[in-house]
């Protein structure tokens, strides 16, 4: 198949940066390029090197933008897309005011083929080419998610809601439903391509213990799929967990008793935590994942970064539409790094732009895969011009290093800012230069 060959000023992390002066954790390439072929990534380097192109070769000048890895979001709801921005609720009012409401009409299925298209189009234009993401609990909202991300080639994982208890009629299933469901949905889709499963059972309000019993289960039986839940995000959601399960010794307690405790957990939030919870957290190599503009949007509270990873936890980063208010990556770092100002851990772009991409796939067990950009990865690459709107060029005209540049794109950019978003070496976006 033909080779695309990538010009631009190449970035990408291979491992974490221990401060600003940690420029040996990535590799930049002023004049730089990448080759993507059958949608890996087979050749890069300097292109002053890229020796003589042959025919086959269609190369795409991207100068003066940078190539980067695809972001990367590790925790949203795919049918939310149309309840972000409601107003004025904190978490429990806010689910049973408008999320639930709004998750009942995707027991339609044209409604939910109608709405991935949307959510699909959205994450490419924000530069996020990977995704975790919660669908409702129909079992045809997994199944119009996995398909419109096929028909991508896009690397995803997500799950059907499992929730079998408060909340209104039309947006439960039972035990043995969420089970079989999910059994049959990770049959058909965990692995075919490049798609993912998540076992999802929406946190431990809805669900009863038969149902964590049987999701504990499921996670036994497929120890290579995800688990993904809620954890800890609110003051009242905590008390009423404790309520509905008064023989855990505390929240995280709850799943740790059914099983659902691996290295490959999502848990969304984390924000409340006990010590024995953070004990947990490092034992089980679970993940943490902060969920900045949501955090703020329904006033959860701080979510503290350095306090997790002090003891060894690694920290997923995410956008958790639609309690989150934007699909932006670049937002999202915006948001958490203000959260994290407050108390005093001032988050360097360096290691900002590494959690978006390499960090949230090292979360995953991915990075050999997604999240940087290496001979063999697959070719998810974006292209970020730090000049996409009057403000930022403004801005950009004082900016000398790239550190200062990347700070640019994570305080004022979005999706304006994304030039371009390559999928499986493809070029998905229209607008500027495809
Ligand atoms: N806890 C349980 N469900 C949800 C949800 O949809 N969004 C958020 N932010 N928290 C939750
Ligand atoms: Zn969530």
């Amino acid at each position: 198949m033909k080779k695309t060959l990538l010009r631009g000023r190449v970035l990408s992390f291979h491992r974490e940066p221990q401060g600003p002066d940690d420029t040996d954790s990535f590799a930049y390439q002023e004049d730089g390029y990448l080759v993507m072929q059958d949608g890996k990534i087979t050749g890069m380097g300097d292109f002053a090197q890229a020796g003589s192109l042959a025919d086959d070769v269609t190369v795409v000048d991207h100068r003066p933008n940078l190539l980067l890895a695809g972001f990367i979001d590790t925790h949203l709801h795919f049918p939310q897309v149309q309840v972000i921005a409601s107003w004025g609720a904190q978490l429990l009012d806010w689910l049973n005011n408008y999320t639930f409401p709004e998750e009942t009409r995707f027991a339609d299925d044209m409604h939910a083929e109608a709405m991935a298209t949307a959510f699909f189009d959205q994450l490419i234009a924000h530069g996020t080419t990977s995704a975790v993401a919660y669908c409702s609990v129909h079992k045809g909202s997994a199944e119009a998610y996995f398909t419109e991300a096929a028909r991508r080639d896009m690397r995803m994982i997500g799950g059907k809601v499992m929730m079998d208890r408060n909340a209104p009629d039309g947006l439960r299933d039972t035990p043995q439903s969420g089970y079989d469901d999910t059994k049959s949905l990770i049959n058909k889709w965990h692995g075919r391509g490049r798609a993912m499963y998540a076992v999802t059972p929406r946190f431990a309000i809805t669900s009863t213990p038969e149902q964590l019993n049987l999701a504990g289960a499921l996670v036994a039986e497929h120890p290579d799929c995800y688990v993904q839940t809620h954890l800890s995000e609110n003051r009242d959601e905590i008390a009423y967990t404790l309520d509905l399960y008064p023989q855990a010794r505390d929240y995280m307690d709850v799943y740790q008793g059914f099983g659902l405790l691996n290295e490959r957990m999502l848990l969304g939030h984390s924000i409340h935590l006990e010590a024995r919870e953070i004990a947990a957290l490092t034992e089980t190599g679970a993940h943490p994942v902060f969920c900045p503009t949501s955090n703020l949007f329904l006033g959860s509270g701080l979510f503290d970064d350095a306090g997790l990873r002090a003891q060894g936890i690694v920290n997923g980063i995410a956008t958790d539409i639609g309690a989150g208010t934007s699909y932006s990556m670049l937002q999202t770092l915006n948001e958490g790094y203000k959260i994290l100002q407050l108390q005093g851990q001032a988050l360097h772009p360096y290691r900002a732009f590494h959690w978006i991409t390499r960090g949230n796939a090292v979360a995953l067990g991915l990075e050999d895969q997604i999240g940087t950009l290496a001979v063999g990865s697959e070719a998810d690459v974006i292209v970020l011009d730090a000049r996409a709107t009057p403000a930022m060029a403004l801005r950009m005209g004082r900016v000398e290093t790239l550190a200062q540049e990347l700070f640019v794109l994570m305080m004022m950019g979005d999706d304006r800012a994304i030039a371009q978003t390559y999928v499986s070496g493809k070029p998905m976006i229209d607008k500027h230069d495809a």
